[in-house]
């Protein structure tokens, strides 16, 4: 199966990179990290709603086929302004069809409240798109700074295979009796 881990933050110096890039080696070899950086997608273009599936734009497109090409999700999510960045709202409102029935997490980071409000605010989102939210892990990525670059922990790190664990069981079909 395919783990998506997407990179919520477009921001210059962003720390979700770094984040983004240490949740995609949890997740080893069957993890595609996606950085909405190199999507490239403009503020929502399409004349139709995603619903439908028809889109008129080459990177819509790219971007549909990237996330239909994901069996489950990890959204790296920051928080800003007491919610979740809307350079991830974007990414999300693009598409429809892709995102329904698949399960999700949500690693969210922040200040003072490591990111919980980013989770709390993207969670009804996701359910609105049919997905299936598994977990959150918040990360207090100033506690796991070295010379300015994120450095896990060994607990951190079993947070992280944790909440993968779930969400590759939840990808798993129900055995039928
Ligand atoms: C526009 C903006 C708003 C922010 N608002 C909050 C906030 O409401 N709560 C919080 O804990 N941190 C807030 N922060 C701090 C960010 O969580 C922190 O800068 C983090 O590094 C942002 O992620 P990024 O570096 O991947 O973009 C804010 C940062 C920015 C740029």
């Amino acid at each position: 199966m395919t783990v998506g881990i997407v990179i919520g933050s477009t921001r210059p110096g962003r720390v979700g990179g770094q984040i983004g890039a240490w949740m995609a080696g949890r997740v080893g070899s069957d993890g595609d990290l996606i950085d909405l950086v190199e999507q490239g997608l403009p503020l929502l273009d399409e004349p139709e709603h995603a619903s439908t599936g028809r889109y008129a734009h080459a990177h819509t497109r790219r971007w549909s086929e990237r996330v239909a090409g994901c069996d489950a999700l990890v959204f790296v999510t920051p928080e800003y302004n007491s919610s979740f960045p809307a350079s991830l709202k974007n990414a999300l409102d693009f598409l429809y069809h892709e995102w329904r029935g698949k399960p999700v997490g949500v690693v969210a980071y922040g200040g003072i409240s490591s990111g919980g409000r980013a989770a709390q605010s993207l969670l009804p989102v996701l359910v609105h798109l049919g997905m299936v939210p598994v977990g959150t892990l918040l990360v207090r990525f100033r506690n796991h700074l070295t010379d300015g670059r994120f450095v896990s922990s060994d607990a951190l790190n079993a947070d992280a295979d944790d909440l993968l664990d779930t969400i590759r069981k939840a990808s798993k079909p129900v055995a039928r009796r």
